[in-house]
């Protein structure tokens, strides 16, 4: 037997950092998961502010079950249709679950737009969806461009298995993030250059980590610069229902039929998920929606590797079915996380903090950049680490979403209940009050000092920061996929 070390037995795959996953980033979800926050049990712990989940109106999906029994096969009601559902493994999915996801994706879009139930193309959450996406669109080696910020887990979703690179399109908050022509033929020649072929361009709209929308004209242009490049545009959409106040959520489909665009729409493709929008990330239930026949028929081929389980399937077409339940649930989850946004925002205004103005998402976009002491990542990193062991709070810092500019990080609002985001608000004005010595008060608004910063940094420096915050931390098989 000839001797082979561990990486010559196994791929390079499995032997090889792509995931990841042995960042110094999860320092956060170490400190989370050794110490949660609980307010009678452990008051003093750390809350968990890093996970973009939607868990404001699970009241009343729990109600709608109750109501319907006979959606959940392992019910009284339900059991005459388990043998039917379990053996169910076709790759097409259940007709009634192809329909139901169509006709919701046009609710959530204002029926503005009409979805073909025969284009939806199953696959394991959205992060299945990328996946799939870049396997059907591009080889090992070819590149996809991203406007930063952007979600981290891309760089597991897209690259990791498929050998894809994904190269950053250069977004400012001198003009609060837009997508500009600029920055992407920037981004476009930059790849030229370098002998990388550009197949595609990849947006996320509304933006995770930014909470802001693309306009209509923003859109136009994103598409005029795809067909002129000949070049695939995949959006991102699943925090489509996300949106809270105006101005109103514009998709992709709703622009490629308008009269005077023109757009070769075999190069158009949306992912979706119920992650975010019905805060069913546990239930995987992700879609591919191409305009490409190709695409379709190849990524349904695909999906065999990440089906959404029938069950799943059969109660998502009863729910999503449910035209009363489906408007009740979109208003009221746009209207709880309009209050929180407001409440979260105005607290931290109140001790002079700001957030870029946003009106979707799960999260806000919170601008920290005047307590750096010079404005580098190193000190971002160091902040970050003060806001986790002192603050106790697991924040995400923005070069994690591959952020230009140092200071930003992104904190979520909406998987919490109101106590523990009152905590959370408390912590933070607390730790300013603190510190106020720092804060200046500038001839408008409040704002942060960006010299004579006393706390207590940590030595510790990461140099590996490339991470997606949804990868399990080593020690936690269960926690496989957060946001
Ligand atoms: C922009 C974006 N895309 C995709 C995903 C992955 O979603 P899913 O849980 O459906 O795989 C996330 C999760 O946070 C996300 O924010």
């Amino acid at each position: 037997m000839t001797n082979k070390n561990q990486h010559q037995l196994l791929s390079k795959i499995a032997t090889g950092n792509g995931h990841g996953e042995n960042s110094p980033y999860f320092d956060g979800w170490k400190a989370y998961d050794s110490d949660p926050f609980h307010y009678t049990k452990n008051p003093h712990g750390v809350i968990q502010m890093g996970l973009a989940e939607n868990q404001l109106c699970f009241n009343l999906v729990q109600d709608w079950i109750l109501d319907n029994p006979k959606a959940s096969i392992c019910t009284v009601e339900g059991v005459d249709e388990f043998k039917d559902i379990a053996i169910f493994q076709d790759y097409h999915g259940l007709p009634e679950f192809r329909n139901a996801v169509a006709k919701f994706m046009e609710k959530v879009r204002g029926n503005r737009v009409t979805f073909d139930p025969d284009r939806i193309v199953m696959s394991g959450g959205a992060t299945g969806a990328h996946e799939t996406i870049a396997f059907c669109l591009a080889d090992p080696g070819e590149a996809f461009l991203v406007p930063v910020p952007y979600y981290p887990g891309f760089d597991r979703d897209l690259r990791w298995r498929t050998g894809v690179q994904l190269l950053p399109v250069t977004c400012e908050s001198s003009n609060n993030f837009k997508v500009t022509r600029k920055a992407l033929e920037a981004a476009y020649e930059k790849a030229q250059k370098e002998n990388i072929t550009v197949k595609g361009l990849l947006i996320t709209n509304p933006s995770n980590p930014l909470g802001t929308i693309l306009d209509r004209e923003t859109l136009r242009s994103v598409v005029s610069f795809i067909n002129e490049k000949n070049i695939h545009l995949v959006c991102d959409e699943i925090y489509a229902a996300t949106v809270f106040s105006q101005p109103a959520f514009v998709s992709i489909s709703e622009i490629i039929t308008e009269d005077n665009i023109e757009c070769n729409t075999d190069l158009i493709h949306i992912v979706y998920s119920l992650s975010k929008d019905m805060g069913f990330p546990g239930f995987r239930v992700g879609i591919v929606y191409s305009y490409n026949d190709d695409v379709v028929n190849c990524a349904r081929k695909m999906s065999s590797f990440g089906l959404v389980s029938s069950q799943t399937q059969h109660l998502i077409s009863a729910m999503l079915s449910d035209d009363v339940f489906v408007e009740r649930f979109l208003a009221e989850s746009s209207t709880r996380l309009a209050m929180r946004h407001k409440v979260f925002t105005r607290g931290l205004a109140q001790v002079g903090i700001s957030c870029l103005k946003s009106n979707a998402g799960l999260f806000v976009w919170m601008d920290l950049h005047r307590l750096l002491k010079e404005q580098t990542f190193d000190e971002e990193m160091d902040l970050w680490q003060v806001i986790i062991h002192k603050v106790k709070l697991n924040v995400s810092p923005g070069s994690s979403f591959h952020c230009a500019e140092p200071g930003w990080f992104r904190v979520c609002i909406a998987n919490m209940d109101d106590h523990t985001m009152e905590v959370a608000l408390t912590r933070i004005r607390s730790f300013v009050m603190q510190n106020k010595e720092l804060v200046v008060v500038p001839t408008k608004k409040k704002c942060w000092q960006d010299h004579n910063l006393r706390l207590s940094f940590s030595a510790r420096r990461f140099d590996d920061f490339m991470m997606s915050p949804h990868s399990p931390i080593p020690q936690s098989p269960l926690v496989q996929a957060r946001t």
